[in-house]
């Protein structure tokens, strides 16, 4: 199956070298402010908004920023701010009234956030039903490109009682996981649903009319790739065929839960040591994918939110990818070192699934996009 067969192995050794590496890309260029603010914000949930703001305003004592509000999911509403050097300064956002700044979320303030959803849940939902749901539920539903995303997440979920099923959760898994967390009230869910296909319309129209304790409070989707695949038919009319199909479901779930779908990242296009040329799912064509989605999703004009303000970060990977000439060949198939979750999707070794180093600060923008305005 051509999207899983290029997923990288490789020593761990190796591996952590060229993580740390490629962490350092994105996040060297902003760590003077970063690190310092880093630091004093770990003091705990319970500091106050007010107290953070005066530890960067102390920082930048020329711009007094404030925390960034609204849909930072959206390109047009938020973006990152492109510095004179070329990189991005993942600390901040610029929107219509100006900058504003990204928290940098700890397992604590996760815990702080969600305790927050929970208990101000019947003031954000109008539709009084909902308040007898015991969890907050989030599901990722998609390919693996969303499940990258859904791993992430789930990283800041403090593991009091955390309970996950499968466990462990097989590398390349293709199948669900359900990560729970009775002390929390949080169930996060993977649906691998990496096709859009009658189970995944039905799972939406149940979801969408029926008050039941599945639906979910937040729902991610990603599930374009597969359909830019020749194994199954290339075929963009039939795509834009199903996504007009689902979208009007999606809209009607939207007026219930928050519905986030991700567009699709930039792929590699050129990888490995041998720098293999990627032909089946490259940039150019994600770029017209996503145009469609964008198209039908919003004609529909339903609260559906599409998820794009990442993708500057990904680019940033995959540029670091092309001009450093990554090659992990070497590691492949050393039968002493077992893949995992942690040490997996950095290397630009694999065109389809984004590094750690922009992938982790998508997950702190998603974080930031449900949470800051909880945390006041
Ligand atoms: C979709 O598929 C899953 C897993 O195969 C199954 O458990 C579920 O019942 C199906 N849902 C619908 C609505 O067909
Ligand atoms: C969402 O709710 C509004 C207000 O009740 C309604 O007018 C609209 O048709 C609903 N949208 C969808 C897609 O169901």
């Amino acid at each position: 199956m051509g999207i899983h067969s290029r997923e990288p192995k490789c020593r761990r050794g190796l591996a952590m070298i060229v993580m740390i590496i490629f962490g350092s890309l994105l996040s060297v260029f902003v760590s003077p402010i970063n690190d310092k603010r880093e630091r004093k914000t770990l003091a705990g949930p319970s500091e106050t908004v007010q107290g953070v703001m005066a530890v960067h305003s102390e920082l930048l004592p020329e711009k007094k920023l404030s925390i960034c509000i609204g849909n930072l999911l959206d390109q047009r509403e938020f973006y990152y701010e492109k510095e004179k050097n070329g990189f991005l300064d993942s600390s901040r956002l610029i929107s219509k009234t100006g900058p504003c700044w990204l928290r940098r979320y700890t397992v604590e303030h996760a815990v702080t956030c969600f305790d927050r959803l929970d208990s101000n849940r019947d003031k954000l939902e109008t539709n009084p039903v909902l308040n007898r749901r015991k969890q907050l539920r989030f599901v990722f539903m998609g390919d693996s490109r969303i499940r990258q995303q859904f791993l992430n997440f789930i990283r800041l979920i403090p593991d009091y009682d955390k309970q996950s099923l499968p466990n462990p959760i097989p590398f390349h898994h293709h199948g669900d996981i359900e990560i729970t967390s009775d002390i929390l009230g949080v169930r996060v869910s993977f649906k691998w649903r990496p096709l859009i296909n009658d189970n995944v319309t039905e799972t939406i129209r149940q979801w969408a009319i029926t008050d039941s304790p599945e639906r979910p409070y937040w729902i991610f989707l990603s599930m374009t790739a597969w359909h830019m695949l020749q194994g199954y038919g290339a075929d963009y009319q039939l795509y834009q065929k199903k996504i007009s199909e689902l979208g009007p479901l999606l809209g009607q779930l939207a007026n219930v839960s928050q519905v986030i779908w991700l567009h699709q990242y930039p792929s590699v296009d050129f990888y490995g040591g041998i720098r293999a040329s990627n032909t089946d799912i490259v940039s150019e064509k994600i770029y017209g994918y996503n145009k469609i989605t964008r198209k039908i999703l919003e004609s529909l004009r339903t609260r559906i939110r599409i998820w794009d303000s990442s993708n500057p970060l990904v680019e940033e990977y995959t540029r670091d990818c092309t001009i450093l000439k990554r090659d992990e060949k070497a590691k492949i198939g050393d039968p002493s070192v077992p893949m995992d979750y942690a040490s997996a999707y950095f290397n630009c070794d694999d065109y389809i699934h984004t590094g750690y180093a922009a992938l982790s600060q998508a997950t702190q923008l998603l974080f930031n996009d449900i949470c800051n305005s909880q945390m006041e």
